[in-house]
């Protein structure tokens, strides 16, 4: 009869040969049954070890503990080969295939339109200021020099927020609103800095317009500031028509029409004209706002107004971006349509 002994090395060969041959995870685990399950063969030889002469005992005992190590070490390594086989893709990969494409992202139109623009002022020396889109009634209007009175404080057009501000006297100067122009900021600003100023402004204002496709209830302006000794209406017509041409093209026009604004005196209107506005079928287009800032906002800021002088304008943002790339409604600029947004 065989002893024990001898058993165990052709049972540990087909064990091995069989773990490591299962074609796929069932068969593994039917192997594994097999020779190490609790009915498995190498588990009937374990079981058998108190028959032996007990002087054999510790070295079959150890021989069995080998082969069971090493049957479970083949386990673990075919199941992990099964596996790694299962996640590979099933049909063969063509390397040659072109990878998949990331299309570079980027700026907003909008963005680029005021990147633009900034650019154009810093070359003759402004420098971009910010200021709250949350703001109080003083900056928005007060110190603008526009009464309580105007159309544009009404609750009509513009948006009110229902808490007042904690910070200040409760007075009717302090309920706060979302901006209706950039021109607050030019209150800000000099209420912290003593002239000469010379600053830019682009931000978004809010207004309670019905959004069709020349309004929208928020869009973006940009206001500009100058002050200084001896600023005249020339210093602004040259300053506009130097920053139009420059981001528009030397064939453009510049036309002032009086107007009137609470915080500029004399106040005017500007039109352009271009190549671009024609094509838009108008030979004029109004663009912005602007005027010689009035001596009481200069008195509200501390300035003297006898030492000082100054202009400012206002204009929309969407405008010149739709002058410039020939778009006809306001709101696409906010649908954020990649289709739209891709073309520029
Ligand atoms: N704030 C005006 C608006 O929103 C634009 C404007 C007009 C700004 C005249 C100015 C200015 O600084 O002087 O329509």
């Amino acid at each position: 009869m065989p002893s024990l002994l001898d058993e165990i090395e052709p049972l540990r060969q087909s064990a091995l040969a069989e773990m490591r041959s299962a074609p796929d995870p069932a068969a593994l685990e039917r192997a594994k049954g097999n020779w190490i399950g609790t009915h498995g063969k190498f588990t009937a030889l374990m079981k058998q070890l108190g028959s032996l002469p007990k002087e054999d005992r510790p070295a079959a005992g150890r021989r069995i503990n080998e082969a069971k190590i090493q049957l479970e070490a083949a386990l673990a390594a075919r199941r992990q080969e099964l596996e790694l086989k299962a996640a590979l893709p099933k049909d063969p990969t063509d390397f040659t295939l072109p990878g998949r494409g990331r299309s570079l992202g980027k700026l907003h139109p909008l963005t680029q339109v005021t990147d633009d623009i900034v650019r154009s002022f810093r070359k003759i020396g402004f420098v971009v200021a910010d200021g709250p889109e949350v703001e109080d009634e003083y900056h928005c209007f007060d110190a603008l020099n526009t009464p309580a009175d105007h159309p544009a404080r009404d609750t009509q057009d513009t948006f009110y927020l229902t808490k007042p501000d904690a910070s200040q006297p409760s007075t009717n100067n302090h309920q706060l609103l979302l901006r209706t122009h950039t021109s607050s900021v030019q209150i800000r600003v000099m209420e912290k800095q003593q002239p000469p100023v010379r600053i830019i402004v682009p931000g978004r204002v809010y207004r309670r317009d019905n959004a069709d496709a020349t309004h929208n209830p928020t869009f973006q302006q940009i206001e500009g500031l100058y002050v200084d000794k001896g600023v005249t209406v020339g210093d602004l017509k040259g300053t506009v028509e130097f920053v139009f041409r420059d981001l528009l093209g030397n064939d453009v026009k510049i036309r002032f029409r009086p107007h009137y604004f609470s915080y500029t005196e004399p106040s005017f209107e500007i039109d352009f004209s271009s190549p671009l506005t024609r094509k838009m079928g108008q030979e004029w287009l109004e663009i912005a706002g602007c005027g010689m800032v009035h001596p009481q906002v200069f008195e509200n800021v501390g300035y003297d107004s006898e030492v000082w002088s100054g202009w400012a304008f206002g204009f929309g943002i969407e405008r010149i971006a739709m002058i410039r790339y020939g778009i006809n409604d306001i709101r696409l600029f906010y649908e954020n349509d990649l289709r739209f947004l891709k073309q520029f």
